[in-house]
């Protein structure tokens, strides 16, 4: 198998971390991201510790800040990436609003902004790649009719100043990054570079870091082991999949659920409402070219 270069964000714990063990263990070279110096650094110490011969790197991004994001990228001169991964997400528990430094709602601004910009400004890079591919994680939580509130991503309203509800934030940050995966598939010359989305299924284990209390417990030990839940294994086993089968050269926008490529919700595949999301983020972004 070709040994790559994957730029990982997200890696310093959960399913990041579980996918920079397997990607390491298979001979590929990781700039493992973490958003402090040290936690980067102490992740690899630990990999190289497991693997003398690990090919790892600590880099430094600060997704909820753009100048944490732009530095990185300017550091990276011309250095060539094959996969950008981004893993790294949040789901809030707080039922108070949080912004980022540079104000925009915390989830909106980590999910799908931040990979937005890191994505714009390492595109010389990823031209520089072998068979390059983005890779966003996402989630099913990006459909209707799951538990909850149903994804409703207002344009008047995109970072939920009016009626802010966490999970709702994170369902409209999950769509939107579909909506960034399937608008740059469009925009990128075909055969360029393949942008793909992947939902890793509900994993337990990890999610329960995000959560306190009573709900921690249930997620560990009772959903942990229910037949809906996915192992830590199996979830860093599908991602990584998506950064390295060689099927997957020369095509892109496709979404993995399951192991298994399938369609997102027809939301997610309005070209439209896509096109308004890419136009409108990159507004924000100052991005004025792709
Ligand atoms: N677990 C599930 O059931 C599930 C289901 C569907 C989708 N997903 C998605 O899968 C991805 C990984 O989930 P997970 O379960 O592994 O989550 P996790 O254990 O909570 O890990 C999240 C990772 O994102 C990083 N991160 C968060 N905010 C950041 C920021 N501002 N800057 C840089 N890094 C930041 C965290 O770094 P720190 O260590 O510094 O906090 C951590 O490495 C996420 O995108 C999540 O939405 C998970």
């Amino acid at each position: 198998m070709t040994s790559r270069t994957i730029l990982l964000t997200g890696a310093s714990r959960g399913l990041g971390r579980a996918m920079a063990e397997r990607l390491l263990g298979n001979g590929h070279s990781l700039l493992l991201a973490a958003r402090s110096r040290e936690k980067a650094e102490a992740v690899c110490a630990t990999l190289r510790a497991q693997d003398p011969a690990s090919r790892v790197e600590p880099v430094v991004i600060e997704l909820a800040s753009l100048a944490s994001i732009r530095d990185f990228a300017g550091s990276m001169s011309d250095r060539p990436i094959d996969v950008l991964y981004h893993c790294a997400g949040i789901m809030q528990q707080s039922r108070q609003r949080r912004t980022t430094v540079d104000g925009f709602e915390e989830t909106l601004g980590v999910n799908v902004l931040a990979p937005m910009l890191l994505t714009n400004l390492l595109l010389p890079n990823l031209r520089r790649g072998k068979s390059p591919r983005i890779v966003c994680v996402g989630s099913r939580m990006h459909r209707p009719g799951l538990r909850g509130p149903d994804p409703h991503f207002d344009f008047e309203d995109p970072d939920l100043q009016r009626s802010y509800q966490h999970d709702l934030a994170y369902k409209n940050s999950k769509l939107a990054l579909l909506w960034f995966v399937y608008e740059l598939a469009r925009r990128l010359p075909a055969h360029s570079i393949g942008v793909h989305a992947i939902c890793p299924g509900f994993v337990p284990r990890t999610a329960a870091d995000s959560v306190q209390g009573l709900m921690r417990f249930f997620m560990l030990y009772v959903l942990r082991w229910m037949p809906f839940a996915t192992s830590v294994e199996t979830a860093a086993k599908n991602l990584v999949d998506v950064a390295i089968r060689p099927e997957l050269d020369g095509k892109t926008a496709t979404y993995w659920e399951d192991g298994r490529c399938v369609e997102s919700s027809v939301e997610s595949r309005d070209a439209e409402r896509a096109r308004r999301f890419f136009d409108w983020a990159s507004q924000r972004l100052g991005l004025s070219s792709w």
